[in-house]
């Protein structure tokens, strides 16, 4: 089934035209990836699908149902989460930063308990609980960022370039415990990241967006194996890295 369904988009800032997308879709349980150069619009496409920001023109339709961004009801908003590069913690200690979402939905204070325990134990960040979250490294304050998602047990899950800011080894470890839980929890997530190799890893689908158009929607395997005369030369000079 399709959660979330984008009809005749476009966003136009002053007199350009940064997206164009007459048709977008995402699928109940998939991991779907959004790829493209900086500035491709992205975050943009992100901001439309997860009812953050409002179209010039266009609907967007959540279960059937068209919703807008400026008037969605608190019970919508619940059914999402979204995690960004930047990972905007608040100045308390990481227990109260991964609990803050379930107190803002009064949820009993042993669920919180529980529920917080359980997220800081799979990302293993159960040993800095008590750390204020402004001390983290970049690797650290990250997993609170995707633990704080998550807790919320969100229907879809939206992810802006999470690992951008990660040196490799640390990307690469997140990736892999973030795909687990991804796929042990069958969250539908949408992935905006430039990384061909985050992409490659995490998502099952891919759409890749140059100048504010997806010009290419497929299976990620047979997208990059098989890039269209638009995407190919993005995608080619990713691959070219990765064989070396
Ligand atoms: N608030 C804004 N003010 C001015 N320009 C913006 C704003 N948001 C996005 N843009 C422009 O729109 C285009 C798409 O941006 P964005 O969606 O952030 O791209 P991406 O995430 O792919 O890097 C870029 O050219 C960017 O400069
Ligand atoms: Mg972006």
């Amino acid at each position: 089934m399709k959660i979330l369904i984008l009809k005749d988009i476009k966003v136009q800032l002053e007199k350009q035209i940064i997206l164009d997308v007459p048709e977008f879709s995402i699928n109940e349980g998939e991991i779907l990836g959004i790829i493209g150069p900086n500035g491709a619009g992205k975050s943009t496409l992100l901001k439309i699908v997860a009812l953050l920001q409002a179209p010039t023109e266009g609907r967007v339709y959540y279960k059937g149902e068209e919703k807008h961004a400026n008037d969605v009801s608190l019970f919508i908003r619940r059914k999402f989460a979204v995690a960004l590069q930047q990972s905007l913690l608040f100045d308390t200690n990481v227990y109260n930063n991964v609990a803050l979402g379930l107190k803002l939905r009064k949820a009993p204070k042993k669920e919180i308990h529980e529920r917080v325990t359980y997220w800081l134990t799979k990302f293993q960040i159960s040993h800095l609980a008590k750390k204020n979250a402004k001390s983290l490294s970049g690797g650290e304050a990250q997993r609170v960022n995707l633990a704080r998602a998550l807790i919320l047990e969100p229907e879809v899950l939206f992810l802006d370039e999470p690992f951008s800011a990660l040196d490799f080894p640390t990307k690469v470890q997140l990736l892999k415990e973030v795909k687990e839980i991804l796929n042990e929890t069958s969250t539908t997530t949408l992935f905006v990241s430039h990384d061909l190799i985050e992409i490659n890893h995490l998502t099952n689908s891919l759409a890749v967006v140059i100048h504010g158009r997806v010009i290419q929607h497929g299976m990620t395997k047979e997208v990059i194996n098989e890039p269209n005369v638009d995407a190919a030369p993005f995608l080619l000079n990713w691959k070219e890295l990765y064989t070396i």
